[in-house]
């Protein structure tokens, strides 16, 4: 396991109300950050934090990736991700972020062998994929795939059958990604091969069909198996927050993560990497457009964002941002195609990085800006890209469940509220309302 450090509790923060006070103990974690650690205030006071949007609410103790937002600094298991995305693989930094350590060779060897060994799915499944509509969206398709996984693997949740579930995971997740893909565009599916690693068998059963072989090419493949690293995880976002919420009800495996996709989907979350191509498409056909469209984001009276920007966490560059503006250029330029859709991009980002709005509000180009070009590049229809996302999150989601569900302080996920509505009257029977 990663070397952890038990987060120092120090006797801190006072908080004062109505002449009395109350010392609230401060939690500080390993990297400096601190937290005031409010357990005992409704107990003491009767009163409770509201927080929108969990903005300021540290949901639990973590010892699996470390974001320092302000700094654009991203590790996993204290690796920083410039490293892991240089030297690592996808099934590395899997292995990273479920046993807390790098893998041995031999780690390594026997994990890469479960996973490929169980990229099957159950040939009943094929009723599942029959059963959607043909112009279903692959995520719901996916979510609904995973939470379905639960009923083909009903074991008991020893600790065996729970390693098992995890490779099952992490093995499926591509099959599952490009069976809802070949059953949106009506052809049959493609059997996955164990003679291919991971990216590779994803593309191929992407692409192949039973007329025509797919060759896949290395630098594409080592490009997605990039993309999966990046996206692997991010600590307690929305739809990881979602899954450790969920699991914390004690919800299985399968059900914890089929919600975590379905939280990805939205435009906010990973939802944004297909709305960024939406955009850049709609800004390339209504030419030179692209400051319109930033007064539009700019627009308090406008709903319109600049997709792809700002991040609730990052108050500058996105590191995996950083890594996928490289990439682009590497794939664009293997795949020998001018790319209208990287241009425009570029331009936005030159517009925005020097804008005061986009400047003032500390908004940059976030993971999900640079991926759908990449994607776009490769021929990966668009709405497969959170489907991507989705494929690259689960060990990460997955590690974060296992988290919560072996840490003492976990209790069932449960906020409170503030009532603003109507306080206590009679009713009204149905002949005096009129
Ligand atoms: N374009 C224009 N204005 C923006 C944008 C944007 N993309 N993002 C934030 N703002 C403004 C927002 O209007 C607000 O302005 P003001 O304070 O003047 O009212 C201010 O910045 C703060 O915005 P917020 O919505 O309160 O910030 P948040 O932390 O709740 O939201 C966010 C974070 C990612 C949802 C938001 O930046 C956004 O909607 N971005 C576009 C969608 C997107 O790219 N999402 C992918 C996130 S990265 C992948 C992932 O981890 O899921």
């Amino acid at each position: 396991m990663a070397p952890q450090t038990t987060p120092e509790t120090q006797a801190g923060a006072t908080l004062s109300l109505d002449g009395k006070s109350l010392t609230l103990p401060v939690v500080r974690g390993s990297e400096g950050e601190t937290a005031v650690d409010v357990q005992q205030l409704r107990a003491k006071t009767g009163m409770i934090t509201l927080d929108p949007g969990f903005a300021n609410t540290g949901s639990c103790r973590s010892a699996i990736t470390f974001i320092d937002g302000e700094k654009g600094i991203l590790r996993y298991r204290g690796y920083p991700i410039d490293d892991l995305a240089q030297h690592s693989s996808f099934l590395e930094v899997a292995w990273l972020l479920l046993h807390g350590a790098l893998p041995t060779r031999a780690e390594l060897g026997t994990f890469t062998h479960d996973v490929t060994h169980h990229t099957l799915l159950h040939e009943d499944f094929d009723r599942f994929f029959d059963a959607m509509p043909k112009d279903a969206h692959p995520m719901p398709v996916a979510a609904a795939a995973v939470g379905a996984l639960a009923t083909y693997y009903q074991d008991p949740e020893t600790e065996d059958n729970l390693r098992d579930a995890i490779v099952r995971l992490i093995a499926k997740m591509p099959t599952i990604a490009a069976y809802s893909y070949k059953h949106s565009i009506g052809q049959p599916s493609m059997y996955p091969q164990n003679r291919l690693d991971y990216a590779s068998n994803f593309l191929r059963m992407m692409f192949a069909t039973p007329c025509e072989e797919y060759e896949v090419d290395p630098t594409l493949a080592r490009a997605i198996d990039l993309l999966l690293i990046l996206h692997a995880d991010h600590e307690q976002n929305c739809s990881t927050s979602t899954v450790r919420m969920v699991g914390s009800s004690r919800a299985n495996l399968f059900a914890s993560v089929s919600a975590g996709i379905s939280a990805l989907w939205g435009p906010l979350h990973g939802g944004a990497n297909q709305k960024v191509i939406e955009m850049l498409e709609r800004i390339a056909a209504e030419e030179g457009s692209a400051e319109v469209f930033l007064n539009r984001a700019k627009d308090k009276n406008d709903t319109t964002r600049l997709m792809g920007f700002g991040h609730r966490v990052y108050k500058s560059y996105d590191p995996r941002a950083a890594i996928l503006k490289k990439a682009c250029g590497e794939v664009i330029g293997r795949m020998k195609s001018a790319s209208r859709m990287l241009d425009i991009a570029m331009r936005l980002e030159e517009i925005a990085l020097k804008d005061d709005y986009f400047v003032s509000h500390k908004l940059y180009p976030n993971v999900d800006f640079y991926s759908g070009v990449i994607y776009k590049a490769m021929g990966i229809p668009m709405n497969m890209f959170t489907v991507m996302f989705a494929m690259g999150r689960m060990p990460g989601w997955i590690a974060q469940w296992l988290e919560m569900r072996n840490d003492p302080d976990t209790k069932i996920a449960r906020p409170r509220q503030i009532y603003t509505g109507a306080t206590q009257r009679a009713y009204v029977p149905m002949a005096k309302r009129g």
